[in-house]
C-alpha cells in the first residue's frame, strides 16, 4: 500500500498552551486534525466557563488565515468546582467535559483536586446534564510504586467512582497499561484515548543509552507487555479506544533539565506516528475509525466529512522545531518515518 485516503481525524486529548507558545504549536495541530479536546491546565487553568470562552478565543484566533479548526473545550475541576458551573458548560454548547487532575499528579496540576469525593456533588451534575469526566488516572500517594499509579487509581477511585455514578460518561485519558485497557473493556460508560509514545515505546526507551528526557511524559511508559495490550486495544476495532495525542510543548531547556518536565511532543507529526504503530500491527485498515470515528461518537459529535491522504516515503522528524526563547525537541527527533501526511 503506498497511499492511504482516511477521514480528516480529531485529537480528543490535546495541550494548547497560551500565548506565543500557542502561536507556536496550533499550525501543526491544524495541519492534521479538524478538531481538539483542548486541555484546560493553562497556569492559571481554565476553570469556568467564562475562562474557556476566553480562551477558545485565543485559540481561534491563532488558526493560520484560509485554515479552518474547531477547539472543543474542558474546564479544570478543583475543589471548589460549582455544580452551577456544570449546568453553564453544558449550556455554553463550546465546553465539551470537565478535566480531573489529582492534585500534583503532572504539569500545572497544583490547583487540582486533594480528594475525588469532594467533588461528588459536581459528578451528579454531570451525571444529570450528560457531560463528560475526563480522569488524569494517576493516584499521587508518594507510598505508591511510580510504575503502578495508574492501576491503583483504577483499583482505589476509579471502581467507586463508577459504582457511586453508573450513568456518568467517563473518558480514562492517556492509558498506558494492560490493567486499564482490561478495566476499559469490562465497564460501561467508558472509553480510552491512547497516545502515540504509548503505542510505540516502553520503558526502556527512556534509558537508551543514558536518560532520555523527551520520553518522559505523564502517566510514564510501562513494561513492553503494557504497550503490548495498548496497541493491541487500539488495533481492535472496539470503539471505546481512540486518539488522543497529549503533545504537550515544553521548552528544551525545561525538558533537558535536573528537574525536568513531562511531555512528549508530537502534534508536528502525530499521525504519522499512529500509522507507523498501525502498520507494525498489521492494521492500517483499522486507522481510520480509531483516529477519525470512535471520539467523534463517543463525544455525540458528527464525523469529519473531509479526508486526508497519508503517503508511503521516507522523511526525517526533525531534531528541533521553532518555539518562543527555546525551541522544542518532537518526539523521536531524528527517527525515519515511512508514511507522510500530505
Ligand atoms: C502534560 C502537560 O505537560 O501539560 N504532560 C504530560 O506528561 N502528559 C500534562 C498531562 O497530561 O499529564
Ligand atoms: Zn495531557
Amino acid at each position: 500500500m503506498q497511499t492511504l485516503t482516511i477521514t480528516r481525524p480529531d485529537d480528543w486529548h490535546l495541550h494548547l498552551r497560551d500565548g506565543a507558545a500557542l502561536k507556536a504549536v496550533l499550525p501543526h495541530t491544524v495541519r492534521q486534525f479538524a478538531r481538539a479536546i483542548v486541555m484546560p491546565n493553562l497556569k492559571p487553568p481554565v476553570r469556568t466557563v467564562a475562562d474557556a470562552a476566553a480562551y477558545r478565543d485565543r485559540i481561534l484566533a491563532a488558526v493560520p488565515p484560509g485554515q479552518s479548526f474547531e477547539p472543543l473545550m474542558t474546564l479544570y475541576l478543583t475543589d471548589n468546582t460549582s455544580p452551577d458551573e456544570i449546568i453553564a458548560a453544558k449550556n455554553s454548547q463550546f465546553v465539551k467535559a470537565v478535566k480531573y487532575y489529582p492534585a500534583g499528579a503532572t504539569t500545572n496540576s497544583d490547583l487540582g483536586v486533594t480528594d475525588i469525593r469532594k467533588c461528588d456533588r459536581v459528578f451528579e451534575a454531570m451525571q444529570q446534564v450528560d457531560l463528560p469526566l475526563l480522569l488524569h488516572g494517576e493516584v499521587t500517594d508518594h507510598g505508591v510504586d511510580m510504575f503502578d499509579r495508574e492501576k491503583v487509581f483504577i483499583e482505589q477511585h476509579l471502581i467507586p467512582l463508577q459504582q457511586r455514578f453508573p450513568n456518568l460518561r467517563v473518558v480514562l485519558e492517556h492509558i498506558t497499561t494492560s490493567d486499564a485497557v482490561q478495566y476499559v473493556e469490562s465497564a460501561s460508560h467508558i472509553a480510552a484515548t491512547i497516545t502515540p509514545q504509548h503505542l510505540l515505546f516502553n520503558r526502556n526507551s527512556l534509558f537508551q543509552g543514558g536518560l532520555r528526557p523527551h520520553f518522559y511524559c505523564l502517566p510514564i511508559l510501562k513494561r513492553e507487555e503494557h504497550r503490548s495490550a495498548l496497541l493491541q486495544a487500539a488495533t481492535s476495532g472496539n470503539p471505546k479506544f481512540f486518539l488522543g495525542t497529549d503533545s504537550a510543548p515544553h521548552p528544551r531547556n525545561s525538558k533537558e533539565n535536573s528537574c525536568g518536565c513531562a511531555g512528549c511532543y508530537s502534534a508536528l507529526h502525530a499521525m504519522e506516528l499512529y500509522t507507523e504503530a498501525f502498520e507494525r500491527a498489521n492494521a492500517l485498515d483499522k486507522l481510520e475509525a480509531f483516529a477519525s470515528f470512535y471520539g467523534s461518537d463517543f463525544y455525540q459529535l458528527p464525523r469529519n466529512s473531509e479526508q486526508v491522504t497519508l503517503t508511503k516515503t521516507t522523511w526525517r522528524v526533525p531534531d528541533t522545531v521553532p518555539f518562543p526563547e527555546s525551541e522544542l525537541v518532537p518526539l523521536w527527533a531524528g527517527q525515519d518515518m515511512a508514511w507522510q501526511m500530505t
